[in-house]
């Protein structure tokens, strides 16, 4: 049996027929693709925390990143490193970011949870072109959008609330391999409402951005661009945090607020502790993808599906000083692990009950639309049985109206939206899940699900993305866009 190698080829090289793949889909999403390098062992690297962005310029490059001991890892990166720079605005505050691209081929930078215009939003065809000009001619070719060559400023107006954000590559039918390759960093929105909060902050407040990658035998990262056997999405035998293998970090008996962002291609993680602290709910959420919750919510068990977030407070003095405790993914194992350390500290945090105000229901939707995730006969995921084509608008919603979206799978889908945070207000046509609360860009569907959510289209016209946050997925066209109109 042959299979047309199609994965990271782009949507555009799609279109004849292969097999029905709907027969092979397996139950759960990707595949596991195992390292030809020897693997790290678990807790040896110490965690490391990204730097902040000094300035507004980012140098998109290749790095040598030591992630394997003994080997480097030729990344492609933000600044030279992977994560990239923490990029920190403030609510209400317009920032530019100018990207530069001294990588070997184009590249598209979305800010991931912004609430951005269409011209700064990372439209996947909107490249910047590689240096030289000549290499820029030959992409140049195959283009139609708003392209630049060589660098490019990206505006964020940022009227938007606190959240933890990110960004990383959108390029079209490329972004699984330019990710999994290093271009994903942290942006953090901070606002007078959470200021104010007594919340934990400084060295105990810490970005954690879990991603899952396997490697050759050099130390490269190894994707398996163009094997269709991967079209279900990538999963990586490595798990990395802020790209550091299994890491290990020490911590005061104290409460530490974890921004865990789920940066994997197509992995999903059932996190838990172990040990469990006693009396359970040993992560309070406090904060979703968009921002703080109204209220926190204990868990035993967080479930993250790509590109969510969520924001927790753990408080570390629950477990006695010397205990190692170990954040696992109840499917695959172990993710870091926490050593508590010292004597009890002075901690002047806590989670107060109410943490915020703005999470009042939307009003009645103006409209209801429902969309279709699922694979064509061809292979190919489609959203209302089309695969994504640049400039064809799946919805036209208007600027300020609410409307309902009903996502509808076949298969597991993580759903995402642009420009928007939305609320989840039912699922299976019951009530909402544990992880489905607060204001959310994406949602996680599983196998032959059914969630609606109510959003409202503020602020800005033009055209913005719908997709799967399965980058194999999304590079395999399970894109749609949808128009904004005044
Ligand atoms: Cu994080 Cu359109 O993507
Ligand atoms: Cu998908």
């Amino acid at each position: 049996m042959r299979r047309r190698a199609v994965l990271g080829a782009g949507a555009a090289a799609l279109g004849a027929a292969g097999i029905g793949w709907s027969l092979l889909t397996p139950k759960l999403p990707g595949k596991l693709l195992h390292s030809r390098a020897p693997l790290p062992r678990p807790f040896e690297a110490r965690l490391a925390i990204p730097a902040v962005l000094a300035g507004e310029e980012i140098v998109q490059r290749e790095a040598d990143l030591a992630i394997l001991p003994g080997l480097t890892t030729r990344a492609w990166t933000y600044n030279g490193s992977f994560p990239g720079p923490t990029v920190i605005t403030r609510s209400g505050r317009a920032a530019t970011v100018t990207h530069r691209n001294q990588l070997p081929e184009p590249v598209v930078v979305h800010l991931h949870g912004g609430h951005t215009p269409a011209g700064s939003d990372g439209y996947p065809i909107d490249q910047i072109m590689p240096l030289p000009p000549a290499a820029a001619h030959h992409y140049m070719a195959t283009m139609a959008g708003d392209t630049t060559v060589g660098a490019r400023t990206y505006r964020y107006p940022m009227q938007q609330r606190a959240a933890t954000l990110w960004y990383h590559d959108h390029r079209m039918g490329f972004t699984g391999p330019a990710v999994y390759r290093g271009l994903a960093g942290f942006h953090l929105v901070r606002d007078d409402e959470e200021d104010a909060l007594p919340l934990p902050r400084g060295e105990r407040e810490l970005p954690l951005m879990i991603t899952d990658r396997a490697f050759e035998e050099d130390g490269s990262f190894r994707y398996p661009l163009g094997d269709a056997d991967y079209m279900n999405g990538v999963l990586g035998d490595v798990i990395l945090v802020n790209g550091r293998p299994w890491p290990v970090h020490e911590v005061d008996p104290a409460r530490y607020r974890l921004r865990l962002l789920n940066a994997s291609n197509a992995r999903r993680y059932r996190l838990q502790f172990d040990p469990q602290p006693p009396g359970g709910d040993a992560f309070v959420q406090i904060g979703s993808d968009g921002g703080l919750l109204t209220r926190p919510i204990g868990h035993d068990t967080l479930e993250l599906a790509p590109a969510e977030r969520f924001d927790v407070v753990v408080d570390f003095a629950r477990w006695k000083p010397g205990t190692k405790v170990r954040l696992i993914d109840r499917d695959g194992g172990d993710v870091m692990r926490f050593d508590v350390t010292g004597p009890k500290t002075d901690d002047p945090s806590r989670v107060p009950p109410v943490l915020s105000t703005s999470a009042e229901p939307l009003p009645p939707p103006k409209r209801s639309r429902t969309f279709r995730f699922g694979q064509g006969r061809d292979g190919t995921w489609r959203i209302n049985d089309l695969t994504y084509q640049p400039g064809r608008a799946l919805a036209r919603p208007r600027l300020g109206e609410v409307e309902h979206w009903r996502f509808v799978t076949d298969f597991h889908h993580p759903i995402h939206l642009h420009l928007n945070h939305f609320q989840v207000v039912s699922r299976n046509a019951n009530e909402i899940g544990e992880y489905d609360k607060g204001w959310k860009d994406t949602v996680d569907l599983r196998a032959s699900e059914a969630v609606e959510i109510a959003v409202r289209f503020t602020d800005y016209t033009g055209t913005f993305m719908l997709h799967c946050h399965n980058l194999e997925h999304e590079d395999m066209a399970m894109m749609a866009d949808f128009v904004v109109e005044p």
